[in-house]
């Protein structure tokens, strides 16, 4: 029936700007998306988009500002993406009394600086995406009266500080990605009002040296953690009791060359089933190790210098638990290394050999391997 029919209405606007230069944008039904945009005012959205759901800029690159409260008049705004635009500072109030706000997309912009609170007042805000700027500090109280925000993703900036308390008013935030930012250190617990309800962290490709005890206090909800692409040399004992829901745990490429099985609680790990231990420096693995990681379902292994009676002791376990290897592929073949022998002894020693272990690394890194990605996905 032709009544039934959505009728689909598509409207050019052109909108002359002072400079000369034409903006484009387009409406489609309750989209519309823009093109060159170089002020971004409330004048420019003018009342025929005030039924809108969905606004998209894309800048292709040139240099745009954004002015506070711009969005306000949008009442029904479900989505807004400014990408590509080179923004370098996002203003207080530049986002806020938006009622039905859910995902605000910011990435790829270049942003330096975003200050106190940018975004308030979104009672169904749910997603931002952040990643893919330049952001070096993130100031407490951006976000203000968000509480539904589950999810910030900052991936991809040069973050290297979070003020205390930064996330106060995000009380309900799940997961957090902070990979391929500049971090030496977090404390999640100083930054966030309810680190309890954190599920999912990300925090790889940073430049962290150690996880302490005292980092991941209060996340017992935590479910996934991956601190892989770090160069954490050491974990200090106790440091996974306070995430006692660990279900995967990614220690791939760091400088491990000691873990005792005292990181994790004496009851143990009972929910930690994907463990990520390739590309570090282990020698050997004590037995208290998998007696309190008993839930264990995968693991990967490879890229560390194992001794090689203690590797077979860890497979002898592997196999006894049913624990499957991952991503050891190319050396199943015969064409690299797997594991060291020093003196030829009979049982494993868990006595550490710099020397060794220098040598099997730089093989590694003169005969590099290329592992496919997916091999290794637990
Ligand atoms: C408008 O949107 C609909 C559905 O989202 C799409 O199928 C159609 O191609 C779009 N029209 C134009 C002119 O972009
Ligand atoms: C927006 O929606 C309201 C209610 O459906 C309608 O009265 C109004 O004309 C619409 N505005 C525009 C510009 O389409
Ligand atoms: C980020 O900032 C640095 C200096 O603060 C600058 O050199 C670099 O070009 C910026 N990167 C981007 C993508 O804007
Ligand atoms: C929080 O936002 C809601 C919805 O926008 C608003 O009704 C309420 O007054 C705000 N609360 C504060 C403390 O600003
Ligand atoms: C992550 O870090 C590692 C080592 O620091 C580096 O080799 C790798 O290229 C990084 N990945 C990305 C996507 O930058």
């Amino acid at each position: 029936m032709f009544a039934c029919r959505k009728v689909l209405t598509v409207l050019m606007i052109l909108l002359s700007l002072k400079s000369g230069v034409r903006t484009q944008c387009v409406q489609n039904g309750s989209k519309v998306s823009c093109e060159r945009i170089k002020q971004i005012t409330p004048g420019f959205l003018s009342t025929i988009y005030e039924n809108v759901t969905s606004i998209e800029i894309n800048n292709r690159n040139e240099i745009s500002e954004v002015a506070a409260r711009t969005f306000k008049s949008i009442k029904n705004l479900e989505r807004l993406t400014i990408r590509w635009s080179r923004i370098k500072k996002i203003y207080g109030e530049t986002v806020r009394d938006l009622p039905n706000l859910k995902y605000l997309f910011l990435n790829y912009n270049g942003i330096t600086e975003i200050y106190t609170p940018a975004f308030l007042n979104l009672p169904k805000l749910q997603k931002v995406y952040l990643s893919y700027n330049n952001l070096t500090v993130v100031r407490k109280g951006i976000f203000r009266n968000v509480t539904q925000l589950e999810s910030i993703i900052l991936s991809h900036n040069n973050i290297n500080h979070f003020e205390d308390e930064s996330f106060q008013e995000v009380t309900n935030l799940k997961k957090l990605t902070l990979d391929h930012n500049k971090l030496e250190t977090i404390f999640l617990h100083d930054i966030l009002s309810h680190p309890e309800k954190l599920e999912t962290l990300w925090l790889h490709n940073n430049s962290l040296t150690f996880i302490t005890n005292y980092m991941l206090q209060k996340l017992t909800n935590l479910k996934i953690l991956n601190i892989g692409f770090n160069q954490i040399s050491v974990i200090e004992s106790g440091s996974f009791q306070h995430t006692p829901n660990l279900n995967t745990l990614v220690l791939t490429h760091n400088k491990l060359k000691d873990i005792d099985g005292d990181i994790f609680p004496r009851s143990g790990m009972d929910f930690l089933k994907n463990l990520y231990l390739d590309h570090n420096r282990l020698m050997y693995l004590t037995s208290k190790f998998f007696v309190r990681s008993s839930g264990l379902r995968k693991i990967t292994l490879m890229g560390n210098p194992w001794f090689c009676q203690c590797l077979k002791e860890i497979y002898s376990v592997l196999n006894e638990n049913g624990i499957e290897e991952k991503c050891q592929g190319p050396f199943s073949k015969g064409q690299r290394p797997v594991c060291v022998n020093g003196d030829v002894l009979d049982s494993c020693r868990h006595t550490y050999n710099a020397q060794l272990s220098a040598k099997f690394l730089k093989y590694m890194k003169d005969f590099p391997v290329y592992v496919h990605a997916l091999d290794c996905h637990l």
